[in-house]
């Protein structure tokens, strides 16, 4: 059966995971050709690549590479130094070196070794600066192959895939002056004179010549897709009565960089003021996305940007792309910032601050639509940049590539805060209504209201929603402000979500206030949908069989009028591969204490409902419910290179490891649904993961699987399995 083609559609999940880097390649500063006359401008060199590569490693350590006259190679220990890490890790875009390792500890590399007795100061801009035996002249072996340990901390500023160092260049960061001050300030700020920081304070740049491609750039950083048109007459007088310190003039951005600082631009003499006569200070004027505007016709366009997965960081994610109504992720090979702008302003934020190779933002499952991303930087959707299909082979999801956008500054943890917590990703929510500070009742308060705390602090995930914060430090407890919160789940804000107009709580505040426990990581379970559906099949099972599952309650509640023990149910059965595709274990909320014993099936349940197993009839009624299923959680299997750590046997630790599935067998007890009493037609089946969002997740929204499905009263097909959105149910009927 032919799938329907759906205008493709793009859509950046807003999720984590740390795996296995596959690799990470850098390049030395471009070149400074267009540079005015700024000093220490460093010699002109070709771009020398440097990688981290080998075994085990991870994105920041390994075994170097070097890419010289179209050759990867790599360095010899002899002689090496923490200088040279140091001056390594900095040409990769990380802070410092931690450390080094000799004798090839990462694996031996092939081809090259490019590099011998290399004697660095720590100072230098790349390692082809520190003096050596010169390219290629070496007497080592592969056995002796450097690697490099790296702080895990990037230098500001520093992208991914192509390096603007911007500590080399007079353009440090950017703001806008908002000329206009109105009675309130209103966030983002999208308008207002352009000021860069330099190594001595801010200064203004002289407009003449200034570009609407300029704007685009400056806007781009900023956190804005696009720009406007500013009316300058309003400006003119206002600025020209100021005293302005004019450093940067002749910008000509081609509109596709990502920093100002990437930008042909020429600079006035340290410390003097240019001209700019009959020019006056660039003042620009930029779009928000949907996501930070006020205007309420925009808004709506918000809806089909809710898909965009709320993460630990608003704008950052792997990205997945819609093809034949399927999501899938895009291969890392030659992705870099421009490619990664273009997604981050379709997705209505600035341009790219990084472009992330190597599924440093964990790894998807199902298809790889697209390989060798080339865009431009001009393209209004990612579709129309040049782009590979993927063959089986050629790339798998380690290679999934992920972005970092620049977001609009919206000041959302100013009006926010936690407190009494034990460390600061923990404590009793505090928000400010009005002047006052205050608590939150936390009667209805669950995961997804305690998510939007987390995201709103930029804390990351809420992996508690606490509903009694008495045992945290209650000295100074405040009043309560806020009651009846209700949020969706998607909103920046707490303030954002619904609550009650006046405070109305029936709990104390000292001791049900509610708290978080934020956390950078969490899980992320994924059901596998095609072996569902290669492995559906009905079974008339002889009620003699079933006394365990009838009081396990996977029985429909016709079952109970039957004769036992004669006659059979007829169950509908499949298997059910559950993955964590996340970058935290799953663990059930309950601690061992509570789990409760099953003798029956022999095993503890450490979560009430776990998954809900249903069939629905085309406008959503629930024709028959599989049950809410209590299970006993456990890795089955791990991908290569992960090992397996929970197990149900023997009062073991229950959970789901990241990389790991736990597999319900078609033919193990309560893996059915009961349709005895569902009569031949055309329906959907429905399995939904940690329905209640008991448990903290990056992504909720593929925890819902739906297939059609056709029973002819003998036989049934499943087809079209998918991963989407939980079906609106309406009444159970039976
Ligand atoms: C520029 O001025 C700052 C302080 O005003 C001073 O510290 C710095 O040395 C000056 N630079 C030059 C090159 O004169
Ligand atoms: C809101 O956006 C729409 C569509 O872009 C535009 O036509 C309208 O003028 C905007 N309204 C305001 C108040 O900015
Ligand atoms: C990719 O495959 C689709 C069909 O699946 C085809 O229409 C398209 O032209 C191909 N694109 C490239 C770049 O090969
Ligand atoms: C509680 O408030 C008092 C007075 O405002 C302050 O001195 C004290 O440090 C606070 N205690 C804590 C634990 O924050
Ligand atoms: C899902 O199940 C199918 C069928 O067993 C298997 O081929 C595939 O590798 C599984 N998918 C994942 C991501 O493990
Ligand atoms: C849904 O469909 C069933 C039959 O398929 C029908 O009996 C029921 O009235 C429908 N419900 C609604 C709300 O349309």
């Amino acid at each position: 059966m032919g799938k329907p083609r759906h205008r493709q559609q793009l859509v950046l999940t807003l999720l984590f995971g740390l795996w296995f880097p596959c690799c990470l390649t850098q390049t030395t500063p471009p070149s400074r050709t267009n540079l005015g006359p700024t000093p220490s401008s460093s010699p002109q060199t070709e771009r020398l690549k440097v990688r981290l590569a080998g075994y085990p490693r991870k994105h920041n350590e390994g075994r170097i590479e070097l890419f010289y006259k179209g050759e990867w190679g790599t360095i010899c220990d002899d002689d090496f130094s923490t200088a040279n890490a140091n001056v390594l890790c900095r040409q990769m875009g990380f802070v410092s070196a931690t450390g080094w390792t000799h004798s090839a500890k990462y694996g031996k590399g092939q081809g090259k070794i490019w590099l011998d007795n290399v004697l660095c100061n720590g100072g230098e801009k790349s390692i082809e600066f520190c003096k050596s035996r010169g390219w290629g002249n070496s007497d080592c072996t592969h056995d002796e192959d450097a690697g490099v340990v790296c702080k895990d901390e990037r230098i500001p500023g520093f992208v991914d895939s192509n390096v603007i160092d911007v500590s080399d260049r007079n353009v440090e960061e950017v703001r806008l002056r908002p000329v206009v001050v109105t009675a309130k300030k209103k966030l983002p700020i999208t308008e207002g004179v352009v000021e860069v920081k330099h190594k001595d304070g801010w200064a203004q740049i002289c407009d003449l010549g200034w570009t609407i491609k300029n704007t685009r750039v400056v806007c781009g950083m900023l956190g804005f897709p696009h720009e406007r048109k500013v009316n300058k007459n309003f400006y003119k007088l206002y600025l020209e009565r100021q005293k302005n310190f004019f450093l940067i003039h002749s910008v000509g951005c081609t509109g596709t960089e990502v920093h100002l600082a990437a930008c042909p631009m020429e600079f006035s003499k340290p410390n003097a003021t240019w001209p700019c006569t009959g020019g006056m200070p660039a003042v620009v004027n930029c779009m928000p996305g949907p996501l930070f505007t006020q205007n309420s016709s925009l808004k709506k366009k918000i809806k089909c940007l809710k898909q965009l997965k709320g993460g630990a960081r608003m704008g950052e994610g792997r990205v997945e792309v819609l093809k034949d109504s399927e999501w899938g992720t895009v291969c890392d090979d030659r992705w870099n910032l421009q490619s990664a702008s273009v997604v981050c302003r379709e997705l209505g934020f600035g341009s790219a601050k990084e472009a992330l190779t190597g599924a440093r933002m964990g790894q998807g499952m199902g298809p790889i639509h697209m390989n060798e991303v080339k865009c431009l930087g001009n393209e209004k959707s990612v579709w129309s940049c040049p782009f590979k299909n993927i063959t089986a082979e050629d790339c798998k999801h380690v290679e999934d590539a992920a972005v970092r956008c620049n977001t609009p500054y919206m000041g959302l943890e100013n009006s926010i805060r936690i407190v009494g917590g034990r460390s600061s990703y923990e404590g009793r929510v505090e928000v400010q209504v009005g002047s006052k500070w205050g608590t939150v009742c936390s009667t209805g308060w669950t995961t997804k209201e305690a998510m939007v705390v987390c995201r709103q602090l930029g804390l990351g995930y809420s992996m508690h929603a606490i509903t009694e914060t008495w045992y945290w430090d209650s000295s100074n407890v405040t009043e309560m402000v806020m009651s009846g919160v209700k949020c969706t789940g998607n909103e920046m804000a707490l303030s954002q979500c619904q609550h009650h107009k006046t405070v109305n709580c029936q709990r104390a505040a000292a001791k049900f206030a509610a708290g978080v426990i934020c956390s950078e990581t969490a899980s992320d379970l994924v059901l596998n949908a095609s072996l569902v559906q290669q492995t559906v099949y009905i079974e008339d099972r002889p009620l003699h069989m079933l006394y365990c599952a009838a009081e396990e309650n996977c029985l429909s509640k016709s079952a109970a009028k039957a004769n036992w023990p004669y006659g059979h149910r007829r169950l509908l059965r499949f298997s059910s591969e559950i993955h964590n595709i996340g970058r935290a274990d799953f663990k059930p909320k309950a601690g061992r204490h509570s789990w409760v014993w099953h003798a029956c099936h022999g095993h503890y349940h450490s979560m009430d409902i776990f998954t809900h197993y249903d069939l629905l009839n085309a406008n959503g009624t629930k024709v028959a419910e599989g049950h809410k299923a209590s299970f006993c959680l456990e890795d089955t299997d791990c991908q290569e290179g992960v090992s397996k750590r929970y197990e149900c046997a023997n009062f073991g630790d229950q959970g789901i490891t990241v990389g790991c599935w736990d597999l319900y067998r078609h033919d193990i007890d309560c893996q059915w649904i009961d349709i005895t009493d569902v009569k031949p037609g055309n329906y959907i089946l429905q399995v939904v993961i940690n329905p209640n969002n008991e448990v903290a997740e990056s992504d909720f929204t593929n925890n819902a699987m739906k297939c059609n499905c056709k029973y002819d009263g003998h036989r049934i097909w499943l087809h079209n399995c998918h991963i989407g959105k939980k079906h609106k149910t309406q009444n159970y009927q039976l």
